[in-house]
């Protein structure tokens, strides 16, 4: 029988988690099938239940359901428990086991596709949601000068911060009226949920310099997302959302569940439109 695999979230509908598995599975020989599930708040514990009992071997976890992956999981592997957020879950056993790929997704379209060097730079992380929480620690590890968090709720910045602080890190956090004065970032990662709604967070500009590589890490199949479109506004001198990340996230997952790497680069060309 083939095993079964699926993405959950809300909205799902236009997510290209389905064809980025297929294609994994194309090039790797695997045999599999990949789903994109819709799930509103609420309703996830029941919807994996469900999944389970069909004889689903492995999800990918979305918007908004990333932490009550991590609460329903039985197991943890060291990258979930650092984020209390999960976005990757399978079945040893009888046992729900859960990972969070995001933050080596994200470093990995940072090192490997855009050849950035995190070591010694300073990064602004904007948001301190479950999106932001999945690569704090991930970032550290690449040892930046400074890493800040801003958030518009300032305690949730803060309550990110002090949980890396026994790290002894360059971490500080605080709210968006901590940025003025302070000269351009060399990476600006954008975590919110704002561009959901087509708006971006209330930046100053001066938070993009000429040298500035501004970050989305989310992605729009039809057009630019709304940050993209600002940061390169303001003069960034690169402005990338979040399709690479999305792909490597896939990979590390993949490999999880199937013991198998796939290569992303072809993957990420054929997703990519022709600039
Ligand atoms: P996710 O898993 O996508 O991170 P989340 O946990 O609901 O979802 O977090 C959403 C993030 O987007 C938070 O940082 C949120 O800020 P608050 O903590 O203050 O709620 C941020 N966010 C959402 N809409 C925003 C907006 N219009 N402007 C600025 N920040 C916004």
């Amino acid at each position: 029988m083939t095993d079964r695999y699926a993405v959950m979230g809300h909205p799902i509908a236009h997510s290209l988690s389905p064809r980025i598995h297929a294609a994994f599975a194309q090039q790797t020989g695997q045999d599999l099938v990949y789903e994109a599930i819709d799930v509103p708040p609420g309703a996830f514990a029941e919807a994996v239940a469900r999944f389970r009992a069909e004889g689903g071997q492995g999800l990918n976890v979305t918007v908004p359901h990333k932490e009550a992956a991590y609460r329903l999981a039985r197991r943890h592997r060291p990258r979930a428990e650092e984020a209390g957020a999960a976005n990757t879950l399978w079945w040893e056993g009888e046992s729900l086991v859960a990972d969070n790929t995001d933050g080596v997704g994200l470093v990995r379209d940072l090192t490997d596709n855009l050849g950035f060097a995190p070591a010694g730079r300073r990064i602004l992380l904007v948001g301190a949601g479950g999106a932001a929480q999945g690569v704090v620690g991930p970032l550290l590890d690449l040892r930046p000068a400074a890493l800040h968090i801003v958030n518009r709720t300032v305690a949730r910045a803060e309550h990110l911060a002090a949980r890396f602080a026994s790290r002894g890190l360059p971490i500080t956090a605080g709210g968006f009226d901590t940025l003025a004065g302070a000269p351009p970032w060399d990476l600006v990662v954008h975590a919110t949920a704002a561009g959901l709604e087509g708006a971006v967070p209330p930046l100053p500009p001066s938070v993009i310099g000429p040298q500035t590589l501004a970050y989305d890490m989310m992605y729009r199949r039809d057009g630019e997302t709304p940050f993209v479109r600002w940061a390169r506004d303001q003069g960034a001198a690169r402005a990338v959302d979040g399709l690479g990340m999305l792909v490597e996230q896939a990979a590390e997952a993949f490999f999880l569940w199937r013991g198998v790497r796939p290569r992303t680069r072809p993957v990420l060309e054929g997703l990519r439109p022709p600039s």
